[in-house]
Order: structure tokens, then sequence, then C-alpha cells
């Protein structure tokens, strides 16, 4: 494999659907309160889509806005990775719905489906792709309409996920040193039935009957899930810091996948990172999904958490389950 680092983030974006729910929003139709709530998971509000709002139409506003602040325009994209489980149709992919947004043809494009890891698998992707000479400007959107897949009747689910949208253009890299210095990636199919959506796909396709037993929406095993994304969270903590040849003393931040603020701190405290070290606006957006890390990313800049030269590690887990980390050089 070619030296380390192979490819950097130029420029990044995100943009979430106008529509905000707040948890006292939620009390009105669910028997839950925003004490429960905010004590349960740190979650204030999330967004949600409305009908003129499709991924597609988000996500064009994030991804103009990575490649505007990579000094580009989108002619210059040679491929772009749309992280995904909520795309706006079956066929064809998002991607090439984006890429039509977007004004350009001729590159490649496609949905890739890992759930809440899904912009780290886009990452590590872009970066193998650019190994193998498959472009040298790719764009990685990690996007969801989670809201069009949650059942808003039940509690344990409907005040956690919300919409929005995050991109990334990763080039070729310099010899400055930054971009990505590992990537670790894993998964665990035996475990998908806590947490996954029973029928809507081929093995069960749509009926009259699949509908009004709502299994085409999110069924989740909380605790389990809790439990599983410590573990796993945790182990692609370790995994991204040796990978990279370095220890938790070398990273300056840590963003990680927006879920919970307490599998957050369990993360923190097993990578042995304080909390001054961990970014996190899961308040303003609940779980996203693979729009998680890229809205943590654009915000940690903004907030002048995530500045030039620190060490950053992203790490997140999902349905699958899948999960995964990388550190980078920013
Ligand atoms: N409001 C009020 N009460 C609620 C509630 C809500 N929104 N949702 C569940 N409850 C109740 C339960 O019915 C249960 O009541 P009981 O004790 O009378 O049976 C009680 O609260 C405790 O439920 P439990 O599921 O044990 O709570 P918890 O502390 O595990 O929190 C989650 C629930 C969903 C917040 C938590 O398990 C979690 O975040 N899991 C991980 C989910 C996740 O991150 N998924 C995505 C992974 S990418």
């Amino acid at each position: 494999m070619t030296k380390r680092p192979i490819a950097y983030l130029a420029g990044i974006g995100s943009a979430t659907p106008r529509r905000v729910v707040t948890n006292t929003d939620l009390e009105k139709t669910l028997d839950t309160s925003n004490e429960w709530i905010v004590e349960r998971t740190g979650i204030r509000q999330r967004h949600f889509a409305e009908h003129d709002e499709t991924l597609t139409s988000y996500s064009l506003v994030a991804a103009q806005q990575a490649i505007a602040q990579a000094g580009l325009s989108a002619g210059d994209i040679d491929g772009i990775i749309f992280a995904t489980v909520t795309p706006d149709h079956r066929l064809p992919s998002t991607a090439c719905g984006l890429q039509a947004a977007l004004g350009v043809a001729g590159g490649w494009a496609f949905d890739l489906v890992a759930a809440c890891p899904g912009f780290v698998y886009g990452m590590a992707v872009a970066e193998g792709m650019m190994e193998v000479g498959l472009g040298d400007t790719i764009l990685v959107v990690g996007a969801e309409k989670l809201s069009s897949i949650t059942d808003q009747t039940d509690r344990s689910t409907a005040i956690l996920f919300g919409d929005g949208a995050g991109a990334a253009v990763l080039r070729r890299a310099g010899t400055d040193g930054r971009g990505i210095l590992s990537t670790y990636l894993g998964a665990d199919g035996t475990l998908a039935p806590l947490l996954h959506i029973p029928g809507g796909g081929s093995a069960d396709p749509l009926s009259e009957e699949l509908i009004r037993d709502k299994r085409h929406l999110i069924k989740m095993a909380g605790r389990e899930v809790f439990k599983a994304a410590v573990l796993a969270m945790s182990r692609s903590t370790d995994e991204a810091i040796s990978r990279a040849g370095l220890t938790s003393s070398d990273i300056d931040l840590l963003i990680p996948h927006q879920a919970n603020l307490r599998i957050i701190e369990a993360t923190a405290k097993h990578a042995g990172l304080p909390m001054e070290k961990v970014f996190v606006n899961l308040e303003r957006y609940g779980n996203t999904s693979s729009a998680s890390i890229p809205l943590a990313l654009v915000d940690a800049v903004r907030e002048g958490r995530l500045k030039p030269g620190m060490v950053v590690m992203l790490v997140s887990f999902g349905a699958g389950f899948a999960w995964g980390s990388v550190v980078l050089k920013w």
C-alpha cells in the first residue's frame, strides 16, 4: 500500500430539512417527556423533512458547500459515494440522483448501505479507490431521511432519530501530512434482528398486510443495542488509534456517532479521553445515522473545536451491526 496519507478532506458541508421537532412537540403525540428523553439520550430536538424535501434536495446543499469549500466545481468530481439507508428510490441510486442534481455526468456514482457508520465506510472506500487509481477527487455523502422509516407512534425509537445530510470532498493527499492516518471497519450480521426493518425488501415485499403490521418501519431492542454499541465503539477507538501508530494522548478530538450521550461518554472513558476532547451535537439533531459524523465535523469546525493540524478520530456504530473508525490529521 502507498504510504499514508493517501487522501484528505478538502471540503465539508452539511444541511438539514427546515422543520425542527422538539422533545416538547413529541410530548403531544407520545407517552414521553422532555426530561426522560434528555436524561436517557441527551437529545433535545431533531429535524424532520417535509414532503417537498427529498434526500437529494438537502444532500445537494451539503455537497455544494463541500465542493465550494474545496475550491472546486461539480465537474471536478471523479465519483460519488452516497451512504444512506433511506434512498429517495429503490432504483436507481441516490448517488446518481445527486450527480444529476449537481448537473454533471460521466464520473461513477453508487450508494453504500452500512447504516450509521456509512460515512466512515465511505471514507475508507474512497481512500481505497484513490489507491487503485479510480479517482483523485471523490465526494462522500452521508445523508438520511430517517423520519420516513421511523414508527412515529413507538416512543422507544421515535424520540431518537432525525433527518440530515453531510458531505466531504476527499482529494489525493499532498506532502503536508494532512489526511487519513488509519481506518478500521467491522461487522457482525448475527446481531441484525436487534435493529432492523423486517419487511419491505425483496424477502418480504410491500403488501397491505406488511404496512398494516408496520414491518416497513424500524424495530429496535434498545438496551441490547446500547450494550453492543459501547463494546463496538470502544473496540473501534482502540483499533483506529493503534493502526495509526498513536496513543490516545495523541488524539486532539473525538467525533463519535451521535446516537446517545451515555454511549458517547462510555466510549470516551474507554479511550481515556476527557469529555473536553469529545464533540457532541446530538442535542440539536438526534441520531441521523450516516449523516451524524459529517454533521458533527462541520459543526466542530464552525465552533472552532477542530483546527488545522489537529488529530481527530471518527468512530461509529449501527445496524448490521456494523462499525468503523478513522483517524485523520485535519
Ligand atoms: N419516554 C418515556 N419512557 C420510555 C420511553 C420514552 N420515550 N421509551 C422507553 N420508555 C420506558 C420503557 O417502556 C421502560 O419502562 P418500564 O421500566 O416500565 O418497562 C423504561 O422507559 C426503561 O426502558 P429502557 O429501554 O430500559 O430504557 P433505556 O435506559 O435503555 O433507554 C434507549 C432506552 C432507547 C434510550 C436506550 O436503550 C438507547 O439509547 N439504546 C441505544 C439505541 C441506539 O442508539 N440505537 C441506534 C444505534 S445506531
